[in-house]
């Protein structure tokens, strides 16, 4: 397999629809949200303009509630299921009318950073403060409306993490029984055993069908939901980048929003905490219907090393189960803990390995001095890059790449962290 960076340079640039990358060809044919704020970091090594495009062509999506929707539509495609027919919104570009993990202040922060252009970065970071502060802000008043400190999913699809275990409880009370028919697409593109199952379909279209005959209105959305979850790994990325943000707001921001800023932290970085789970040592999500922790040892259970959340000892126990994962798994980091009863190697986040994934845990390790564990997971994913290529996700036992093939997000990641 060819696996260099010019490899990699070339699936952005394939992947390219005019200022936006989208994923993969064929099995996604939109741009997703959280994909380009990793997908901008890769092409910020080599075409500095382009990265802040794909933000900029992101935040065309951006409704006006602040909500940063998971999938901007920007031009039309049959080749993927739920169209924007489905959704029903009303925003131009049409968008889905839900979320995805918030990594965009995160990558803002970072392009500016490491720009090399300090004019333009400080001019396209300024214009993209103000969408990015607003998306935090919506996230607090429609996803924690009593101020609790976490914030909520309404449905799996906002986990980026589809089909984790993490969601089997909370989904069982989802009636599978949607009104729009199931088409789907994805199996025509991949292996349906390396996609969610037509159960997880047929729940995951009857929450658009609710959501969407409430009109996409928060509150209606957040009081009709059968399903609500406090995502650990959504909460976790979300603290990062309101430090980020943060950042950001001591360049671009006004000391009124300065402290409020402080003040999600604070109130974030409390909650976070309450999430240890002791005996498996790394957080877990709640659900938040049931009121009960979900026990399920996923790999977005670790990313609050990514945000700064665990004290040393923690932070040391993380490690060490991370370690603990490694002897029975080749490759790190699966996406649940193959010692769970519920690991499948190959299927979506029940068990595979992502690059994405690795970065943040690898970086949050390196924070707290793991470096040669954090070294390990590096070379781990450069040995999967190499020998299955630029896969969007990888067999955590074997190797084997899996599901869409010349993938942005992992190329972006061979480009900002894995190969260099
Ligand atoms: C899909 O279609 O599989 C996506 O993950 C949903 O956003």
């Amino acid at each position: 397999m060819t696996v260099t960076i010019d490899a990699a340079r070339d699936i952005l640039k394939s992947n390219d629809r005019g200022g936006y990358t989208v994923p993969t060809d064929r099995l996604y044919p939109f741009q997703w949200n959280w994909d380009s704020a990793f997908v901008a970091l890769g092409w910020a090594t080599f075409d500095e303009a382009r990265a802040w495009r794909e933000l900029e062509r992101l935040v065309e999506g951006q409704w006006d509630d602040g909500m940063l929707p998971h999938i901007i539509f920007h031009a039309p495609s049959d080749q993927y299921f739920p169209g924007p027919d489905v959704w029903g919104t009303h925003h131009r570009p049409a968008t889905s009318g839900i979320t995805q993990p918030p990594v965009l202040a995160t990558s803002i922060r970072l392009l500016l950073d490491q720009a090399s252009d300090a004019a333009q970065a400080e001019a396209r970071a300024a214009a993209l403060y103000p969408r990015a502060l607003a998306l935090h802000r919506w996230w607090a008043r429609a996803r924690d409306p009593q101020g609790s400190g976490l914030v909520a999913i309404l449905h799996p699809w906002e986990s980026g993490m589809d089909n984790s275990p993490a969601w089997d409880a909370a989904m069982a009370r989802v009636p599978a029984a949607p009104s729009t028919p199931i088409k789907r697409r994805d199996t025509g593109h991949v292996h349906a055993d390396m996609r969610p199952s037509q159960m997880d379909y047929e729940r995951y279209i009857t929450l658009v069908d609710l959501y969407r005959s409430h009109d996409w209105a928060p509150e209606k959305m957040w009081a009709a939901t059968p399903f609500k979850v406090a995502d650990i790994a959504i909460n976790a990325i979300l603290h990062r980048a309101e430090s980020d943000l943060m950042a950001l707001a001591e360049r671009f921001g006004t000391p009124g929003e300065k402290s409020e800023i402080a003040q999600r932290l604070e109130r974030q970085q409390a909650a976070i905490a309450r999430l240890w789970n002791e005996p498996a040592n790394l957080y877990e999500s709640m659900d938040l219907i049931a009121g009960v922790p979900i026990d399920a040892a996923t790999s977005g259970g670790l990313l609050p090393l990514f945000a700064g959340i665990p004290g040393d000892d923690r932070a040391a126990r993380m490690a060490r189960e991370i370690e603990r994962w490694g002897q029975k798994a080749r490759y790190l980091v699966p996406s649940l803990s193959p010692f769970d009863p519920r690991f499948e190697p190959k299927r979506y986040w029940r068990g595979p390995v992502w690059a994405i994934v690795n970065r943040m845990i690898t970086e949050g390790l390196n924070a707290y001095g793991h470096t040669a564990l954090a070294a390990r997971i590096r070379e781990d994913t450069r040995t999967l890059m190499r020998q299955s290529g630029f896969a969007e996700y990888y067999d955590p036992t074997t190797g084997e790449g899996l599901g869409g093939g010349s993938f942005s997000w992992t190329a972006a990641m061979a480009l900002s962290w894995a190969m260099p």
